[in-house]
């Protein structure tokens, strides 16, 4: 771990989630997400271990930065699998496949880790064995590369469509954390906040807290802070009153997976805050890029949720606050039907109404 000084939310600074260093014998660093905003650390990716707890422990998260923090975790799998050796062989590709298999199993939700594993098995797939470990390694890393830019690519684009939803004086609500620490740079649907700020828009974001981990308050309080955007943090209970007093007029949400009819997985409590702006007649945005789309399945109820432990909701930050032995239901997600969406912006463009006509022909763009 290397620790720097501590950040103020006004000191204005680019924190990078994922950074790789050198060629492909180089190293992959993740920021700890998980100690934000009180320290800076820097997570040395020494091994494919490493990687895949840092990805479980959510120290590395948001969708698109799992998936870029997977890509570089194959060249390091790979390292691991060829040891010192100088060629590639089937005995090192059948060792590379399981480490593959490791870090496809972190986590269950987000289908862009399993997007940027498959796309970097496929960059090596035509290979025939034996190879130059060399050759195979520079391969690997330029599809990390390539993950990793495009992501950049596809947030601004987001962005760019997001920020005609924002009305200069408006107020917007989101939940959990898209930002530049939950992808390449710039986030979702928080791009679309920054890249409406760059328009000159004045607008204010009320940040859930996002119960039980906090990523609202940690986060994204933080990321819209640092860029001076006027922002207020409140508990997830809260959202419902806000919109009631009349300051919210869009929510923008990410989303971990979306289904080929619209369906949407996010955060849990994402669903809850698209009932209550249908009840509030506030339009209800889902800002995503193609990575994050799964059309193998048509329905939401055919995500996988993943399920956390108990103790992050009995004991969060090390505190217990709830009887010893109480039962615990702890889903990290929930599921928003297309027909409670408004919109769904993608770096494409904007998929509305939305349905499984137009999300097919707005991701064959
Ligand atoms: O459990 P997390 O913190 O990885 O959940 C993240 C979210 O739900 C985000 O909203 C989503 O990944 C979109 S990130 C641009």
């Amino acid at each position: 771990m290397i620790m720097t000084s501590l950040p103020t939310p006004h000191h204005q600074q680019t924190l990078r989630s994922v950074e790789w260093s050198g060629d492909w014998q180089g190293k992959l660093k993740l920021l700890d997400q998980t100690q934000l905003p009180a320290k800076i650390e820097m997570v040395d990716c020494v091994s494919v271990a490493v990687i895949r707890e840092a990805i479980v422990q959510l120290r590395v998260r948001g969708a698109p930065a799992i998936g870029i923090a997977a890509a570089y975790g194959v060249v390091v799998a790979f390292q691991e699998s060829i040891a010192d050796a100088k060629v590639f062989d089937e005995a090192s590709k059948l060792l590379l496949n399981t480490k593959i298999e490791d870090l496809r199993s972190s986590r269950p939700t987000a289908v862009n880790l399993s997007w940027a594993l498959t796309r970097m098995s496929q960059s090596i797939a035509d290979v025939s064995l034996p190879a130059d470990a060399a050759l195979v390694g520079k391969t690997l890393l330029d599809a990390a590369i390539e993950v990793h830019e495009e992501d950049k690519r596809m947030c601004h684009a987001i962005g760019r469509f997001g920020a005609d939803r924002i009305a200069d004086g408006s107020g917007v609500l989101t939940h959990c954390n898209t930002g530049g620490l939950a992808t390449s740079e710039y986030g979702t649907a928080l791009s679309a906040m920054l890249t409406a700020q760059d328009q000159g828009k004045h607008f204010h974001v009320f940040v859930d807290e996002t119960r039980p981990l906090l990523q609202g308050a940690r986060l994204t309080a933080w990321e819209l802070m640092q860029r001076k955007i006027p922002c207020t943090l409140i508990c997830d209970s809260m959202a419902a009153q806000v919109m009631r007093e009349g300051r919210v007029q869009a929510v923008i949400v990410g989303a971990d997976r979306i289904t080929a009819c619209g369906d949407a997985a996010n955060k849990i409590g994402t669903y809850g805050l698209a009932i209550l702006a249908k009840h509030h007649k506030i339009p209800f945005y889902v800002a995503a890029p193609s990575s994050t789309f799964d059309v193998s399945l048509i329905s939401g109820s055919e995500i996988p949720i993943e399920q956390r432990k108990e103790a992050e909701i009995t004991e969060a930050f090390g505190k217990r606050t709830a009887p010893e032995g109480v039962v615990v239901y702890n889903p990290a997600f929930d599921v928003t039907p297309a027909e409670l969406i408004t919109a769904i912006i993608t770096e494409k463009g904007i998929i509305e109404p939305v349905n499984e006509s137009n999300v097919r022909a707005m991701l064959q763009k």
